[in-house]
């Protein structure tokens, strides 16, 4: 049987740090969210990250605007948020409705307030493997997963499975900085079984149960960052659970495995930009 990824574990332990670190600091860190419209997954993920922000001693608003907000009104409020010495942190809640250009509200956030890190300037950076001022949440989550339980990456075939700007480009970029070999598969992928079958680590990001255990490599390492609601309102990943635990030698559990780490790295990546700009980044 597999070894569990436990995210809430790791979440618990990094949260407490930070707990502990923000308390010595004078001022607190400021994070802002904008929620545009009433997407109900992301009204769920939004308010989670200001109660998790709000444990540990970072300020959060969110600003919530209504599905025929103009983008116009939003970049102005971004432009207002990048020159307030008070902010930190500024965090658009994806996806955005149709009639808003999701490029240019993102290309309008300050990167060093930028702690997605999906701005062109801190992907820029990451694709050039040179250092961005943050990473991305999702794919730093599940490095962090992986290293607390020492899985090396160095030569071993890694397979990712979705190529959004959130997880599935950034994570093979990261998982190429850490020497592996990486293979992007995506909704044309002709052979997607065949190249599964040859993965040391699977990092499954599409939304849709796709990955059965007879699938794997035996001893294989699985990390579902996958989550959506089956027919029955059951909270599930890509992956068959069940199925898989019994072939991989390592498995993310969902819920309780990607998710937690996620907003575990928001509220990393929202220190790390305090301090930055404590240093006059
Ligand atoms: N929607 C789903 N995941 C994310 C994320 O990591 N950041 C943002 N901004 N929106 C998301």
């Amino acid at each position: 049987m597999a070894i569990i990824l436990d995210g809430k574990k790791l979440r618990d332990k990094i949260l407490e740090e930070l707990r502990i670190q923000i308390d010595k600091f004078e001022k607190k860190p400021t994070l802002v969210v904008i929620l545009v419209g009433d997407n109900p997954a992301s009204k769920i993920y939004v308010n989670n990250k200001k109660k998790i922000a709000e444990k540990i001693g970072i300020n959060s608003t969110v600003i919530n605007y209504s599905s025929n907000v103009t983008e116009q009104e939003i970049l102005s409020k971004i432009e207002e948020l990048n020159n307030d010495k008070n902010i930190t942190a500024i965090l658009v809640q994806l996806p955005l409705p149709d009639n808003i250009s999701k490029e240019k509200i993102i290309n309008a956030i300050s990167p060093s307030k930028d702690v997605d890190g999906f701005t062109p300037y801190n992907f820029g950076k990451l694709f050039s493997g040179e250092k961005p001022i943050v990473y991305p949440c999702t794919p730093k989550g599940v490095l962090l997963l992986l290293d607390e339980y020492e899985i090396n990456l160095e030569g071993k075939h890694a397979v990712v499975i979705g190529r959004s700007n959130i997880v599935g480009r950034p994570m093979a970029q990261m998982l190429l900085n850490r020497n592996a070999t990486v293979t992007i598969c995506h909704s044309k992928t002709k052979n997607l079984s065949d190249i599964i079958k040859t993965a040391d680590v699977v990092i499954s990001a599409v939304g849709k149960n796709i990955i059965k255990g007879e699938m794997l490599k035996s001893d294989c390492v699985v990390v579902d960052v996958g989550i959506f609601k089956d027919n029955n309102g059951k909270t599930r990943g890509d992956v068959d659970f069940e199925s898989a635990s019994k072939i991989a030698s390592y498995i993310s559990p969902v819920p309780g495995g990607i998710g937690p780490m996620t907003i575990t790295s928001l509220m990393l990546n929202t220190v790390e930009l305090f301090a930055k700009h404590s240093e006059k980044f």
